[in-house]
């Protein structure tokens, strides 16, 4: 499916990022509107795209879900990456690609309009219980191959669907101010650039050192999740070398790699 023309906004908000932006943006395909960004991007799979729309018409999320996404009030973007190029542990790299992801499209927002976020684990952005982000990371073939990393971000505050109204937030509601979006684009480009040098690199630790301090609900909140035997529960109790989260339950340590987690309201400290 051919692109759309750069608005020249665009190709002005990429060039001032350009030195800090790596491979990432080595392609850069829009769309004024497209079924989903991560589509286009699993279509060429090539290390350093991305794909941005104004609009998705199938926009989607995690686990099935739809994710919103009318024209101009979110930012839609794809990036395709190849963590099994790290230097050093390769596994781990792909392990902790999301995390990573997650880290820096935080960092970026911060840079960007200098609101803090917190990352909720695996990769979604919060302010206080309300989401701001979210990311769907998308194997291109196997494992070892590209992988498209989909993240979404609330630009403006748009007529959410009933079940998001109380759970969504966005940049221009928190700041109380219109924002830049292409900036955040461009600066969450660039902070994924640098933290996909740090995941190549193994600097593994710093990655999960910041994630750590980013992310207040990975110690001593109430979470559970259910599994093949039934319902469980638990405290977390921080992340492991390789991202997973480690929940203490009554039957002992739990870690989780995957899968869907209920946070207690109420409990989160
Ligand atoms: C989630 O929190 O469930 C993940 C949401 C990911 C949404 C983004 S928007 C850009 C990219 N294209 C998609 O269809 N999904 C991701």
């Amino acid at each position: 499916m051919p692109s759309d023309p750069h608005p020249p906004e665009l190709t002005d908000a990429l060039g001032r990022v350009s030195a800090r932006l790596g491979i990432v943006g080595s392609a850069v395909h829009f769309f004024r509107e497209t079924s989903s960004t991560n589509d286009r991007a699993l279509e060429l799979a090539r290390e350093g795209l991305v794909v941005l729309a104004d609009a998705q018409t199938a926009g989607r999320g995690r686990r099935g879900h739809a994710w919103f996404s009318p024209s101009g009030s979110g930012l839609y973007v794809s990036v395709v990456l190849t963590p099994s190029r790290a230097r050093a542990d390769s596994a781990r790299a792909i392990r902790l690609l999301t995390l990573t992801a997650g880290l820096a499209i935080a960092e970026g927002v911060q840079t960007a309009t200098g609101l803090s976020s917190d990352v909720k684990w695996p990769n979604d952005l919060y302010v206080g219980r309300r989401k701001l982000a979210g990311i769907l990371a998308e194997a291109c073939g196997s494992p070892e191959g590209p992988v498209v990393v989909g993240y979404g971000i609330n630009v403006q505050p748009a007529a959410y669907p009933p079940d998001l109204i109380d759970r969504a937030t966005s940049l221009e509601s928190e700041l109380g101010r219109p924002v830049d979006r292409l900036l955040v684009l461009a600066e969450t480009l660039a902070a994924i650039a640098a933290r996909y040098d740090d995941l190549l690199e193994a600097r593994y630790d710093a990655i999960l050192d910041a994630w750590k301090r980013r992310a207040p609900s990975a110690a001593g909140a109430r979470v559970s999740w259910t599994t093949a035997e039934g319902d469980r529960s638990g405290v977390t109790s921080g992340l492991d070398a390789d991202g997973a989260l480690i929940v203490r339950t009554r039957q002992g340590i739990e870690r989780i790699v995957a899968g869907e987690l209920r946070w207690e309201t109420g409990n989160e400290e």
